[in-house]
């Protein structure tokens, strides 16, 4: 792993590390596919939203690079550029590992290398025929998104992840912390490049929160079905109510997106106290600790190391 910065930034949005990791999923046993113990339902919803996210990634990075590269274009600040070079490089690095890990999925549920295929070729239609604006708006409505989920898990951490396989865990942590720490990129290539059109950013947000939905939609009913939810109805109700749950809540931390003054770096989600898990995983990874492996004994350390380094040092005299 490589960090460029040690950082104890006030504001999760101040430094955006490219972290290279690549994650080992042929360790992962097949019993651990619904990696959460504590909460398996938490942990399909993931897989699930996760099958079409390396393609929105690629996406990105290509639009993001075909911005940056634009003669006399728009990304006039070079703080701007710097930090669409570090979301780019998070993202690549973030393809690379969920495509691994959606082979592992693609191999285990049957109707899923469908889904999966016909979400790929969503995104390359959607970079070869779409406006320039059509790609700036989209992957900023898509990076309310990723932002916004990045928080509400990290939030959740113990009630999703506290007991899971220390591979699946490791790289949701991994890419949620990076999902926050560019979660403000996006938006402000959007606004370096069509400030002025407001109802487009909305209408993109609204449009990229039913994408997002209906491909975690479809993977999620695949897998829930293979999982033998559908065997016990009640286990499947308590599944769909979960999966209903957490896209309202998704939709319901998007509403002040919707307002002109807005921008994720004053979000309430991100402006209240920074996040235990978070901040004790940055501190932690920048020691040097193997970010690939996050096991329960690992979370206990971390964490316990995160709480000593916030205890005033006391002076024996
Ligand atoms: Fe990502
Ligand atoms: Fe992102």
């Amino acid at each position: 792993m490589t960090s460029e910065i040690i950082s104890t930034s006030p504001h999760p949005m101040d430094s955006i590390l490219v972290r290279r990791l690549k994650f080992a999923f042929d360790q992962v046993p097949t019993s651990d596919l619904v990696w959460s113990r504590t909460h398996p339902d938490f942990s399909i919803f993931i897989n699930a939203l996760g099958v079409h996210v390396p393609h929105f990634e690629r996406f990105l990075v290509a639009v993001l690079r075909e911005i940056r590269d634009e003669k006399n274009g728009d990304l006039a600040s070079p703080q701007l550029v710097k930090d669409v070079q570090a979301i780019i490089g998070q993202e690549a690095y973030h393809a690379f590992n969920f495509e691994a890990w959606t082979r592992r999925l693609n191999a285990h549920y049957l109707r899923l290398p469908a889904i999966d295929a016909h979400a790929k070729n969503y995104f390359l239609r959607a970079l070869e025929t779409g406006s320039r604006k059509f790609k700036v708006g989209f992957v900023a409505g898509y990076e309310t998104f990723t932002f916004l989920a990045g928080m509400i898990i990290l939030d959740r951490y113990d009630q999703y992840m506290r007991d899971a396989d220390p591979t699946i865990r490791a790289l949701w942590v991994w890419h949620q912390v990076e999902e926050v720490e560019h979660g403000a990129v996006a938006f402000d290539v959007y606004k370096a490049c069509y400030g002025e059109h407001e109802w487009y950013r909305r209408q993109m947000v609204l449009l990229a929160f039913m994408h997002i939905v209906w491909e975690t939609f479809k993977c999620y009913a695949e897998m829930i079905r293979v999982e033998g939810y559908y065997r016990k109805p009640w286990r499947a109700i308590k599944a769909w109510f979960f999966f209903a749950r957490f896209g309202f809540d998704l939709g319901y931390a998007a509403l002040p997106v919707l307002s002109a003054s807005y921008h994720p770096r004053t979000h309430p989600l991100c402006n209240e106290q920074q996040n235990e898990v978070a901040l004790a995983w940055r501190s932690w990874t920048a020691a040097g600790a193997d970010a690939h492996n996050l096991s329960n004994e690992n979370v206990v350390q971390m964490l316990a190391a995160h709480e000593l380094s916030l205890e005033p040092e006391t002076s024996t005299v």
